[in-house]
């Protein structure tokens, strides 16, 4: 969701600083992105702009700002349009104060009815403009800029990163509930942030901040608190990846890079995990795991699609097994027995899966994250952690992460049931990386999506391991290239989506393998082509399905399940290319945020 970075120990490139962290976090969050510097000079300095964060490059030119410390924000609107007044930070009446936050202030009505009857002065609509009046309120009765802080913190409820600056204080205070946050440390320089990659490039040790905790950042160094004010121990780790991993690398998007990462990210998959040679698949983490009675897997978006095949895994391993949106999950929550709760989170950090989460932990269950960022919120909240090891992903849209959630998921499955289809399947899963390769070396989508650039819709049709695949290709086409587009299972074509089919929407059909699912998508084909909408068949060529195909994307001959992620990878390049024809915010598509922290 939003975007965070702060910075103290730069005291001639704190400005800099706080831009170049922006623009690695701008996929957070991109409608308004503001800045305030503070320090020696008596005097808090903040500049916002709505929009991208080139329009605050822009406005920056022609203003002077300074200051030996400071903090930066790009904004997800949750409350109030995205307007410079609503951009964050926010400052007090005086202007001595300024403050920015990620999350949401649920009491904040109430607060600010009560400071705007003792003549506080608000100038947006958000729910964060509240503590920066509540900081002033604490210093006029004589408070430190750290006590007031900290009084301030204690008023609000809700979800929150938050992070402040005062005039004449070389500080900067933060504190979290929630919401991701995370200091960087270096020998002379301080970070705080929502996510690594904004200070990756200056430093690569930090210190995860948890729920309840405080910190303070000075030149002097850094220490973190609890709610009481006691100082609480922490442990520093080093990230592993590499600031190059968070650049383009000469593609054009992240998001293309990321597709061409999948060889790479399967291997650090399934590295020490897929026995080279043997029929053995091995999760250390989980060597003390019981077996599964049973299963329940929460997860959002992209994470849910991987989740409904996760399920189907563990169903056909003989364990019941059921994939629920997270959203859902706490609104009407399923009889839990003695399931264990599986979230499927890339980020870590999604508010309904984690709120998903908490529930089935207060319900008694076992709880497992299978994540990619260590140090997450749900990594660390969960009973087991399961970690895919996709490296930073920042396109918007997943396209890395999902190969590797249903590679982990494979590998899960196959850990800790004990699954007929195991021989084949670790087979299928050693050969994925260059199954995947193969696909990105020879893909015809661009052409493919250059034909159909026109249409009305996209539709996706997929049974069994293709369901899911189905409808993360139709997602993926719908947030980047803001053309209609659904995924259906097969069979239910011909229950109701049948009545859109025209020809001017493609039906995009992935009939992989020559089994039963394979040919009964074919016959469902059939009934689409028999209504002159244009097909383009996914297939591995042993189905058949290409006489009735007007394109074919083609993938490798494997097992249904890594077909699944193969045939993904080319409804990836489909919607990929077809966004870039169409000129669209590929790595920021409109509306949409990578990491969403609020339910
Ligand atoms: C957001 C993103 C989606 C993502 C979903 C779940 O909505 O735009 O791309 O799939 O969150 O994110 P997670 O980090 O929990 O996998």
């Amino acid at each position: 969701m939003c975007g965070i970075i702060g910075c103290v120990g730069r005291p001639n490139e704190t400005l800099e600083t706080l831009i170049h962290g922006l623009s690695k976090l701008e996929y957070r969050g991109y409608d308004s992105a503001g800045v305030a510097l503070a320090g020696r000079d008596g005097a808090v300095d903040i500049e916002k702009r709505a929009g991208k964060l080139e329009n605050l490059r822009g406005a920056l030119e022609n203003v002077e700002i300074e200051g030996t410390v400071g903090i930066g924000h790009t904004r997800w609107s949750t409350h109030g349009p995205p307007t410079d007044r609503n951009a964050h930070p926010h400052p007090d009446c005086d202007g001595d104060v300024a403050v920015l936050h990620n999350g949401i202030i649920e009491n904040f009505q109430t607060i600010r009815d009560e400071l705007v009857a003792s003549s506080h002065e608000f100038r947006s609509d958000t729910d964060t403009e509240v503590v920066p009046h509540l900081i002033e309120e604490a210093l006029d009765d004589g408070a430190t800029p750290e006590a007031a802080f900290r009084e301030a913190i204690s008023r609000i409820g809700g979800s929150y990163a938050i992070a402040a600056v005062f005039a004449d204080t070389e500080a900067v205070f933060c504190a979290r509930q929630d919401s991701p946050l995370v200091l960087g440390l270096n020998d002379d320089a301080y970070y705080l942030a929502s996510d690594v990659p904004a200070f990756r490039d200056y430093t690569d040790t930090v210190v995860y901040m948890e729920d309840g905790e405080f910190a303070r950042l000075d030149s002097n160094g850094w220490a973190v608190t609890d709610a009481s004010g006691e100082p609480v121990e922490k442990d520093p780790h080093v990230v592993e990846w590499d600031a190059e991993e968070t650049g383009k690398s000469g593609y054009d998007h992240y998001m293309l890079k990321e597709i061409h990462e999948q060889p790479r990210a399967l291997r650090e998959c399934l590295r020490g995990r897929v026995d080279e040679l043997g029929d053995h698949v091995e999760l250390e983490e989980f060597a003390g795991l019981a077996p599964p009675t049973s299963v329940q897997f929460v997860a959002c978006g992209t994470s849910y699609h991987a989740a409904l095949y996760g399920a189907q895994l563990f169903r056909e391993a003989g364990v019941p097994a059921q994939a629920f949106l997270a959203s859902e999950y706490r609104t009407s929550p399923p009889p839990i027995g003695s399931s264990l709760v599986i979230g499927v989170t890339q980020s870590g950090e999604t508010a309904d899966t984690l709120s998903a989460l908490r529930e089935a932990s207060r319900r008694g269950a076992q709880t497992l994250a299978v994540t990619n960022v260590i140090g997450s919120s749900a990594a660390r909240e969960c009973d087991h952690a399961l970690y895919i090891r996709a490296g930073p992903e920042i396109g918007v849209a997943a396209s890395k992460t999902f190969a590797s959630q249903l590679a982990a998921l494979n590998v899960l499955a196959l850990a800790t049931t004990r699954s007929a289809e195991s021989r084949k399947a670790i087979g299928a899963l050693r050969d994925l990386p260059g199954a995947v390769q193969a696909v990105l070396d020879d893909s015809t989508s661009e052409s493919v999506a250059g034909e159909y650039i026109d249409a009305d819709a996209y539709f996706f049709i997929g049974r069994g391991y293709q369901y899911p695949t189905a409808l993360e290709g139709a997602l993926k086409m719908k947030e980047i290239t803001y053309k209609h587009a659904e995924g259906f299972a097969a069979g239910e074509l011909k229950h109701g989506p049948l009545a859109l089919v025209t020809q001017r929407t493609p039906v995009i059909a992935i009939a992989v393998g020559d089994d039963e699912a394979a040919k009964k998508t074919v016959g469902n084909i059939k009934e689409v082509e028999a209504r002159n909408a244009p097909v383009i068949a996914v297939t591995d060529g042993r189905s058949g399905v290409e006489r009735y195909a007007d394109h074919t994307l083609p993938v490798p001959e494997s097992h249904p399940r890594t077909a699944a992620v193969t045939a993904s990878v080319q409804l990836q390049l489909l919607a990929y290319h077809s966004a870039a024809q169409l000129g669209r915010s590929i790595d920021k598509p409109r509306n949409l945020a990578k990491s969403v922290t609020v339910e």
